[in-house]
């Protein structure tokens, strides 16, 4: 039996041979120092290429009070109305990935990953939320999957948040609480502590919009507050201030010693206008800023703050509804300079590409109203298990062209893109979506020149797709949610995918 800490020590060689491996020096000092070569031929991965999957705790986990975890607001959103989700599914169990995260690792290794994005969960190591009482299970629980997977040269990619706030912070408001900031500055400190000897890639975030949804509508996301177009602009604003404070923490504190990557993952579909008129055209545009300009232009954009359509039409709507105030918030511009620049890399979620207009929609007030943004997808193209992900790869590159030329600089790790489908181990879609959809990132990197340097596959297991329970599966690998043993399977996928990975290289076959 290795002592803990020749594995601690082992794990830290481990990563540094690993970052070695990554990472050649940058040509300047200038550019970030997560830049890639791009390969010599469009099929093939830079060297060093994240190439893994990813999940999130309380999709997969379980264990939802297990050994002094506290309560989530999505254990209690779901406990309390079970109705918000599907057939009464909920993270009580899930994966049970709290007790089989050996199982998972090694699934990890059968699919030739090497990196795992998964989540750690704010009340398994702060119960109340705050620092008065830190889990020690907790920590051991995410010590022992971290060094696992190093153990099998697997990088951790970690999410501190995705999504399952402690509940005891959601009796003080949660996140339009701007005190909420300092909670997690909190957290994120206690986990740099713990772990950032080890992980060395840390997302503060992920996908701020459905984290906000939550104060906007009723049943979709927890808490289920609806105060739309109030709530989730003041949730943002919190969002958007924690995270830079914690990437200003990380340079400060423990960026010296620790030698790891701090950034943020936002999500955006590709918003193609519906015809060439400008008014389309524009709508288009609006539909990403309002989606995701709304967080990367105040961190990732030369002149920082709120994209100015976003200022100027919530400003005008709520002078128009008879407000003393608008609902979007402001940065001081000591914050705006605060906030500008604050992340290593920029983070992407992608599974699809909508039609976009211009034209009256949603509710008044509401975010989507004041986008004025009609967005659809487009029935020509086949559509998965869940209504948002149609097949429409091109997309994928068009938006990876339109993030590196908004935010010039970012290194870009895709941190999701995965299709549902209905169950079964025959998952030829799912082969045929990852293979094209890679196809296109390919051609975003070798072609076009863009510093994409990683890829987590969504997702490593079939989990609780939040409000949509066990019917949506994303998985690589099939769980029986009815065996008490949540056995894994490899889908058909997997064998495609890991000799992608294994070979750093897609067959020519599938590109178009
Ligand atoms: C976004 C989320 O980050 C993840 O939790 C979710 O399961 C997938 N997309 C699929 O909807």
């Amino acid at each position: 039996m290795l002592s803990k800490r020749v594995v601690l020590l082992l794990a830290a060689c481990l990563v540094s041979i690993a970052e070695a491996a990554l990472w050649p020096a940058a040509a300047d000092s200038h550019q970030s120092p997560l830049t890639l070569s791009r390969a010599g031929a469009v099929n093939q991965f830079p060297d060093g290429f994240m190439l893994g999957a990813a999940t999130a705790a309380y999709q997969i986990e379980g264990g939802w009070d297990a050994d002094g975890k506290g309560e989530s607001i999505w254990d209690r959103m779901l406990h309390e109305h079970p109705e918000y989700g599907t057939n009464g599914d909920n993270g009580d169990v899930a994966c049970d990935s709290y007790h089989k995260y050996a199982e998972d690792v090694q699934a990890l290794k059968n699919l030739s990953a090497n990196v795992y994005r998964f989540s750690i969960s704010w009340p398994r190591i702060l119960p109340n939320g705050d620092t008065d009482v830190i889990n020690q299970a907790g920590i051991d629980y995410y010590n022992n999957v971290i060094n696992l997977l190093l153990e099998n040269e697997i990088q951790p990619l970690v999410t501190m948040y995705h999504w399952d706030l402690p509940q005891a912070l959601q009796y003080i408001g949660g996140w339009p609480n701007s005190i909420l900031a300092d909670y997690f500055v909190e957290y994120a400190r206690v986990l740099f502590e713990n772990f950032g000897d080890r992980v060395k890639f840390w997302i503060t975030f992920n996908e701020p919009p459905a984290i906000v949804s939550g104060y906007a509508n009723q049943g979709g996301a927890a808490p289920s507050q609806p105060a739309p177009g109030i709530g989730d602009y003041l949730a943002a604003h919190t969002l958007i201030k924690a995270h830079a404070r914690v990437y200003h923490m990380y340079q400060e504190q423990y960026k010296a010693l620790q030698q790891g990557y701090v950034g943020i993952t936002l999500n955006c579909d590709w918003y193609e206008p519906v015809t060439n008129s400008t008014e389309d055209v524009e709508a288009a545009e609006r539909g990403i800023q309002f989606m995701m300009g709304h967080y990367a232009h105040p961190i990732y954009s030369e002149e920082g703050d709120y994209p100015p359509v976003m200022r100027q039409r919530v400003d005008a709507n709520s002078a128009a509804e008879g407000r003393p105030r608008s609902r979007l918030p402001s940065f001081t511009s000591e914050e705006v300079a605060y906030i500008r620049g604050t992340s290593d890399f920029f983070g992407l979620n992608h599974y699809s590409t909508l039609l976009a207009t211009s034209g009256e929609t949603g509710s008044v007030p509401s975010k989507e109203h004041d986008s004025g943004v009609i967005s659809y997808g487009d029935d020509s193209y086949p559509q998965g298990s869940a209504s948002f992900v149609r097949v429409i790869p091109w997309g994928f590159r068009k938006l990876l062209n339109w993030i590196a030329a908004e935010y010039p600089g970012y290194p870009i790790i895709v941190t999701e893109n995965g299709y549902p489908d209905w169950g079964g181990l025959d998952d030829k879609n799912r082969t045929s979506y990852y293979t094209s959809y890679l196809a296109e990132m390919l051609k975003a990197i070798n072609t076009d020149g863009n510093n994409v340097i990683g890829y987590t596959a969504w997702s490593l297991l079939g989990n609780l797709e939040w409000s949509s329970g066990f019917t949506i599966k994303f998985g690589l690998y099939q769980v029986d949610f009815n065996d008490t043993e949540r056995p894994r399977t490899a889908k058909d996928s997997v064998q495609t995918i890991s000799q992608i990975y294994s070979n750093k290289e897609l067959p020519i076959e599938y590109f178009p």
